[in-house]
This record gives C-alpha cells, sequence and structure tokens, in this order.
C-alpha cells in the first residue's frame, strides 16, 4: 500500500522492438502502435458533480439494505407459515415444498441486498481514482505498516461512512437482522414433535400378517427350509396382482384402513423385513426373547443400523447378515448383533409368532427403532 501512487507515465519498455522489416520466411513484420504513455484523461461519474444524483444514489443503496432486513423478517414468517409433515401434510406451491421455496427465497434476498448495495456504494459514492500498487518485498516495515494504518484510516474516510449516517444505519441494520434467520434456524436442531411417531414406530401391529415382498402372499411356516432367506412386509403395503393395496386384516379378523400412497411409500421402506431359518439349535437363546423364533424361522429389519442401507446377502453357514454397502456383519442366531464394520447397534429383532392355520404373524413391533441412529435416539 506503501507504494500506492498516480500511475507514473511510461513508454515501451527497454529492449522493445519497434522496428518493421521480414521474417526469415519473408514474411512482413509490422510494428505495434506505440502504447500512449499514462492513464486516459479521468471520467467523473454522475455522482461526483451532481448532489442530485449522489443523493439518488444514497437512497438506492439504502434502500437496498432495507430490501434485505425485510426478507430477513419474511423469513422468520416463512419458517412459521408452512407445514413440513409427511408428504401428503406438506404445504407446496407449485408442486415444490413451499417452506424450503420461500426460506430459500428470502434468505437469498437477505444476502443478495446486502451484497448489491454494497457493491453500489463502492461503484457510486465511494472515492473514484486511479491507482497503481507497485510490487514490493513480502513483509512490510514498520513504517509501511504506519502507512497502511492510515491508508485504511483514509479509505474509511472516503467511504464516507461517518458521513453518510443513512448508508451506515442501514447497513449496520441489514448485518443485524442477517442474523435474525440463522437464529431461527437453530431451532431446528432441537427435539422434533414428528420423529417419534414417523421414525420410532413401524406399522406391524401384534397379529398382523408376514406377506411376501412384490406378491404379497402370505408365508406359511413349513414354506422356508432351513438356510432360505424370504424379503417381507407386513400385509396392507404389498399390492395384489391387479395392483389393488388389500386393507390389512389381524389374525384377529380387526380390519384396518388402507394407507394414501405417499403414507404408503414410507410405511414399506420402514417395516421391511428378511425371515431366515436355521436350525432351532443354532440359536443362541437369550432370555428376553426365548420364543421369538417359529421353528428356527427369526425376522429382522432388512435396513442396516449404519446408514440404512437394504440388507439382504446371507452367509447360510455362518448366519452372518452381510450388509453390502460398508460390510457391517451382524449374527442373526445371535440376536441380530454386530460382529464387524461401522454399524453400532444390533439389527431390530421381531417376535415371530403364527396364526392357527400356521401362517407367520408378527407378535408386536420390532423391539427398537429401525434404521440409522439419530440424535434424539436413546
Ligand atoms: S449402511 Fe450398512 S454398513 Fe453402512
Amino acid at each position: 500500500m506503501s507504494d500506492q501512487e498516480n500511475l507514473p507515465a511510461q513508454g515501451p519498455g527497454p529492449g522493445t522492438d519497434t522496428t518493421p522489416g521480414t521474417t526469415a520466411t519473408g514474411k512482413e513484420v509490422v510494428a505495434p502502435e506505440p502504447v500512449a504513455p499514462g492513464l486516459p484523461a479521468h471520467t467523473w461519474r454522475p455522482t461526483d458533480v451532481d448532489p442530485k444524483a449522489e443523493k439518488r444514489a444514497e437512497r438506492q443503496v439504502a434502500g437496498l439494505f432495507v430490501f434485505s432486513m425485510v426478507c430477513a423478517v419474511l423469513f422468520v414468517v416463512a419458517y412459521f407459515s408452512f407445514e413440513i409433515g409427511d408428504l401428503r401434510e406438506t404445504d407446496t406451491f407449485m408442486g415444490m415444498g413451499a417452506s424450503n421455496l420461500f426460506l430459500g427465497l428470502t434468505l437469498g434476498g437477505v444476502l443478495l441486498g446486502i451484497g448489491v448495495g454494497i457493491i453500489q456504494w463502492a461503484r457510486k459514492l465511494m472515492a473514484d481514482q486511479e491507482i497503481a500498487e507497485l510490487r514490493h518485498p513480502a513483509t512490510s516495515s514498520d513504517e509501511d505498516r504506519a502507512v497502511t494504518l492510515q491508508a485504511l484510516t483514509d479509505g474509511l474516510d472516503e467511504s464516507g461512512i461517518g458521513r453518510r449516517p443513512l448508508i451506515r444505519n442501514t447497513l449496520l441494520g441489514a448485518l443485524g437482522f442477517m442474523g435474525v434467520p440463522l437464529v431461527v434456524a437453530l431451532r431446528d436442531l432441537g427435539p422434533n414433535d414428528m420423529s417419534p411417531s414417523r421414525l420410532e414406530t413401524t406399522f406391524w401391529e401384534p397379529g398382523m400378517y408376514v406377506v411376501r415382498d412384490v406378491i404379497g402372499t402370505k408365508i406359511h411356516r413349513s414354506d422356508l427350509q432351513i438356510g432360505d432367506l424370504v424379503n417381507g412386509e407386513p400385509e396392507g403395503l404389498v399390492p395384489d396382482a391387479e395392483g389393488h393395496l388389500p386393507a390389512p386384516v389381524l389374525a384377529n379378523g380387526e380390519e384396518l384402513p388402507e394407507l394414501e400412497h405417499e403414507r404408503l411409500l414410507i410405511e414399506k421402506t420402514k417395516a421391511a423385513v428378511i425371515l431366515v431359518r436355521m436350525s432351532p439349535g443354532d440359536i443362541v437363546r437369550n432370555p428376553d426373547r426365548e420364543n421369538w423364533d417359529v421353528d428356527g424361522i427369526v425376522c429382522y429389519s432388512k435396513i442396516c443400523t449404519h446408514v440404512g442401507c437394504p440388507i439382504a446377502l446371507n452367509e447360510q453357514q455362518t448366519h452372518h447378515l452381510l450388509c453390502p454397502c460398508h460390510q457391517s456383519t451382524f449374527d442373526l442366531a445371535d440376536s441380530g448383533k454386530v460382529i464387524f464394520g461401522p454399524a453400532a447397534r444390533a439389527l431390530p429383532q421381531m417376535n415371530l409368532g403364527v396364526d392357527d392355520e400356521g401362517y407367520l404373524i408378527a407378535m408386536d413391533d420390532f423391539d427398537e427403532p429401525v434404521g440409522p441412529s439419530y440424535w434424539e435416539r436413546g
């Protein structure tokens, strides 16, 4: 900065050959036009010479900062105005989630107002003079630092921040309001009322039939041979051959209501299970899960507890279930415990039973929430 000075007049550099001639191949070389020394005459901006234009520019810049403040307030309004929930409960605007759309637009307005305001301030109102910065050693001397400090002070003076209280105050206001959306958004890091109902339970209920995924047929206890693995879902989540979704009927005859399409997708994802049959003697009998199998058929969530990949790679001999994503391995013979990989929790297991005819039913929901860990979970 200490080397800043008005650009000196300069001619062509030493050694510059401006003599016309011909190359070895006979091509004519034309001498370059000489560069006029120094800078062209300075052109003053309208705001430099016209007080009215200056005032207008000042109001324009202040208006942009006020626009930013208004957007910050609208962000808060949008945050509390739109519903976010299951897909069918979420407010939409032109097919998009209204909350995300308006939060994005208003926050964009906050930043845009401040950014464009500062640019306009610099272009139209701050000091306008050409300077050249000459190269110098990386480390500045004490003298240079003192000069730099002085230059900064001069720059602040030239920006007019002291003389233009309207711009200064609206800029400070805009910067202060910019923090409001961030403070409000912090609320999202707190407990979420929707989480327990959406994530801690699944569609499974006592007495609900386990059906094959895709074809939707009930599974008899004799259908599985030792070593077999079957993907299952609760009855009522798998459409029949005609594409119709049957209302689920519990083993005791109680009929449950049908689900709407969006809700169906969510519940189907959470409730997916795998059934594996092994020799009953291979199962490690934990006291609290003494009778959770049917003839050696055990039932676990299909969703990996690491980050939620679907799992179905079964090693028949060892009863190990391998997740293809990051190789977490679960022991299906021992309550789904993790024996390898990044997963931190066992696979949730479902207590399995049969109805009077021997078809597999759920005795209860999973013993704990399915899927990856999240921080509100115990
Ligand atoms: S999702 Fe299964 S190991 Fe990562």
